[in-house]
């Protein structure tokens, strides 16, 4: 561990600009339409509820996960990282915080621990992750997943209050993959090889429990319509491609462009409703 420095740089212009654009892009759940259309039947809404079970729970993990990495890089003189971190504990703090008023505005209720164990599973082999690159990869990780979770109902329910959230949420979500690879690039070069195969391990038994979890939740996709196989082999394809991105793999895939215009379209939709006053 180093010394504390009471007066650090804010050299790393990369992560301070994602700092800035974290700051800038606060929103509240406040200044969502909660009357726009919620589009399910009774049984998709119930569906939905056990779906997004996993998800929601994953966005109190990542709140807690920040504030448990933020002092590790505070003593290890990663400032700017340790800035960005804040504004990402406050972003998954809002998505917590608007899930739960979704269950709630869907009269319904997520599954208990005891009903998904797979899903106790994922979170407890994340939790093991106790040193900061280990848990940024993981993190990582379970933002791809739920980028494409997100995502498959951004397209198929796009003018309902989920469809509508989940595209604020994704606009969020795609700051943290950008602070995520840019931290680990930047880190991967000081890992030894036992650290580095302890990524590719945890990535392995996350989308192994991914998996699993799926099977669980089958019958609930087929209720929403929405193409569970899909979700698990783009997130299979994802956690290479940022593999390789990283240092960890050897092939560099480039697929930020292709998604930067999907999210322009999104972020000024959300300027337009709040124009607006929706
Ligand atoms: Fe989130
Ligand atoms: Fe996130």
């Amino acid at each position: 561990m180093r010394i504390l420095r009471v007066f650090p740089d804010l050299k790393d212009e990369r992560l301070m600009a994602l700092f800035y654009k974290g700051v800038k892009a606060q929103w509240a759940s406040d200044s969502v339409d909660w009357t726009a259309p919620i589009g399910l039947s009774e049984e998709q809404k119930t569906a939905l509820a056990h779906v997004l079970t996993p998800v929601y729970l994953g966005e109190q993990t990542a709140m807690a996960g920040a504030g448990t990495i933020l002092p590790q890089m505070m003593f290890a003189q990663e400032t700017e990282a340790q800035l960005y971190l804040g504004t990402m504990l406050l972003d998954e703090a809002r998505h917590f915080e608007t899930l739960t008023r979704l269950y709630l505005t869907m009269d319904r209720r997520p599954y208990e621990l005891r009903d998904l164990r797979t899903m106790y599973r994922y979170h407890h082999r994340l939790l093991q992750a106790r040193e900061r690159h280990e848990w940024v990869w993981g993190i990582l990780i379970s933002d791809l997943f739920a980028k494409h979770f997100y995502s498959t109902f951004a397209d198929q329910f796009p003018d309902t209050l989920f469809g509508i959230l989940s595209k604020r949420i994704l606009v969020d979500e795609a700051r943290h993959q950008a602070f995520s690879q840019r931290y680990l690039s930047q880190a991967m070069g000081s890992l030894d090889e036992e650290r580095r195969r302890s990524l590719l391990a945890l990535a392995r038994d996350l989308l192994d429990i991914c998996y699993e979890l799926y099977r669980h939740l089958a019958p609930d996709t087929v209720v929403l319509g929405i193409d569970g196989d899909r979700i698990l082999s783009n997130l299979q394809r994802d956690i290479g491609r940022k593999a390789d991105k990283i240092g960890l793999g050897e092939n560099v895939f480039d697929d930020e462009e292709e998604e930067e215009g999907i999210l322009q379209a999104w972020r000024e939709e959300i300027e337009r409703r709040q124009a607006s006053g929706d």
